[in-house]
Formats: C-alpha cells, structure tokens, sequence
C-alpha cells in the first residue's frame, strides 16, 4: 500500500514524464518540417519512450493501492533557434528529470517504503543512459560547428547512436 506522499510525489513524476513526451514531441515536429529527417525520427522515439516511462509509473501506482492521476500539461516550447539549441534543451531537461528521480529516491527512503524504492531503480539507470546520451550527441554537434556537410551527415546517423555506460556494461 502507497503512503499518500509516495502517491502524491509519483503522481507528480507522471506529469514530467508526460510533459517530457510532449517536449521531445514538440522537436520531433520542428525538426521534421525543417527537413531532418533522423533528427525528427530521434525525437519521436525518444517522445514514445517518455510516454513508457509515464505508463509504467501509472501501472505501479494503481497496483500499489493508489490511483495513478493524469493531469493537465504544461506547453512545450515549439520553436528552436537552432538544432543545437534544441539538443542543449534536452540535456538540460534531462537534468531536471535526474534530480527529480533522486527526490523520489530520497523521499521513498525517508518513507521507508522500500518497494517503490526498489521500482525507482530502473528510473536511476535509465536517466544515467539518457544523460550519457545527450552528453555525446551534444559532443558530435559541438565537433561540427556550423558545417553543413557534418550536419547532414549527423541528421543521417543519429539513430545509431548509441551509448554503452558503466551501468549497461557487463563487467569483464
Ligand atoms: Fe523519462
Ligand atoms: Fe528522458
């Protein structure tokens, strides 16, 4: 059974995983009426991946006694001045995201509520890997600077992306 607090401190992390989805979604749209294509393809599986993490708050929340609340969403911003901006955006968003999983962990702690201290784990890893995710994509665009012929050739290989760190490594 969920405290009220643990219930009402999931909740609230349900509205940023849907606003997260919102915001990715948002970029997804800019990008692709801009015309990069694996930019925008990036963004739209990164909104449906927010959307999971959403679910699987909603999921927990109601199998644990509670009532999982979907509420209303803040705007996204809509307009970028550039890619780079946009990416420096999503770094930063997935900061906020970082710290507001430690609260929870800290508040499940402090609650003693050591199920859903055990469920926020798979939260703790999955923002290590989306940090390290947006520090390398942010490394490549700073590597590219204003060239157009790297910005195509990046537009062409995000989807490749991928980062492998110390907590999805397999140890020797
Ligand atoms: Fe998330
Ligand atoms: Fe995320």
């Amino acid at each position: 059974m969920l405290s009220k607090k643990i219930e009402e401190v999931l909740n609230n992390q349900i509205r940023i995983e849907a606003e997260s989805s919102q915001i990715y979604l948002a970029m997804a749209c800019w990008a692709e009426v801009k015309g990069l294509e694996g930019i925008a393809n990036f963004m739209f599986k990164q909104s449906d991946e927010e959307r999971e993490h959403m679910l699987k708050l909603i999921k927990f929340i109601n199998e644990r006694g509670g009532h999982a609340f979907i509420s209303e969403l803040k705007a996204p911003d809509v307009s970028f001045k550039s890619f780079k901006e946009m990416f420096e955006m999503l770094f930063e968003h997935e900061i906020f995201v970082s710290e507001s999983i430690n609260e929870l962990v800290h508040i499940s702690l402090e609650q003693k509520d050591y199920a859903t201290h055990n469920f926020l784990q798979w939260y703790v890893s999955e923002q290590i890997e989306e940090e390290a995710m947006a520090r390398t994509i942010l490394d490549k665009i700073n590597l590219i600077g204003d060239d157009k012929g790297g910005l195509y050739l990046f537009d062409r290989d995000i989807n490749q992306l991928t980062v492998s760190t110390a907590s999805t490594m397999s140890p020797e």
